[in-house]
């Protein structure tokens, strides 16, 4: 007497073939995305090895307080002879060297900023003056600012457990007054003293 036949053992029918046909596009539609993920993965390393950004500025992080365009006494705002108006500043855990920036109101002003430790960033009040401070690297923008009046400054980028309380302020003021200021002192902020 032979084993009852068990036909087409290896060939499931209704639901079952249904659920394994299921199985086996889903299985090929995650591989494609995958695939998909690794090569734009490759592209992009490849892509910026081969062109990197146009511009890439670093500054040594061991010695940036000590030597070089960002020491204590060459931050803030500063006029210089081509009339051009550089904001230089230091982020740090967890504050804004300095603590209080003066800006002219209608004209190109441009920031000039890096970090000591950590990554931070910054955006001012409700402008287009937002960037990121990252430690060995010197993030620049230049920007006009429309209105006179007091700013905040807030870090938008999480840095620790101080991260909340990392401000700054900017007044943005009338473009006489600035010069007037800028002709009288080299760098300026309005850090009380
Ligand atoms: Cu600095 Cu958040």
């Amino acid at each position: 007497m032979s084993a009852p036949a068990t036909p087409d053992a290896g060939a499931p029918h209704g639901a079952e073939a249904v659920a394994n046909a299921a199985e086996r596009r889903w299985a090929v539609i995650v591989v494609l995305i995958m695939a998909s993920l690794l090569a734009m993965m490759v592209f992009t390393g490849v892509h910026w090895a081969a062109m990197p950004p146009s511009r890439v500025e670093t500054v040594d992080v061991n010695t940036l307080h000590i030597k070089g365009e960002f020491v204590e006494n060459n931050l803030g705002t500063a006029l210089g002879k081509d009339g051009r108006i550089v904001v230089r500043l230091v982020a740090q855990q967890y504050s804004f060297t300095p603590q209080c920036l003066v800006v002219p109101a209608g004209i190109p002003v441009t920031f000039r900023a890096t970090s000591s430790d950590a990554i931070h960033g910054f955006v001012i009040g409700r402008t287009n003056a937002n960037t990121m401070l990252v430690p060995g690297f010197v993030s620049t923008f230049t920007t006009t600012f429309p209105t006179q009046g007091k700013q905040l400054m807030p870090c938008h980028e999480y840095c620790g457990i101080g991260h909340e309380a990392m401000w700054a302020r900017v007044q943005v003021i009338s473009q006489e007054a600035f010069f007037a200021r800028a002709s009288a002192s080299g760098r300026l902020s309005c850090v009380a003293r």
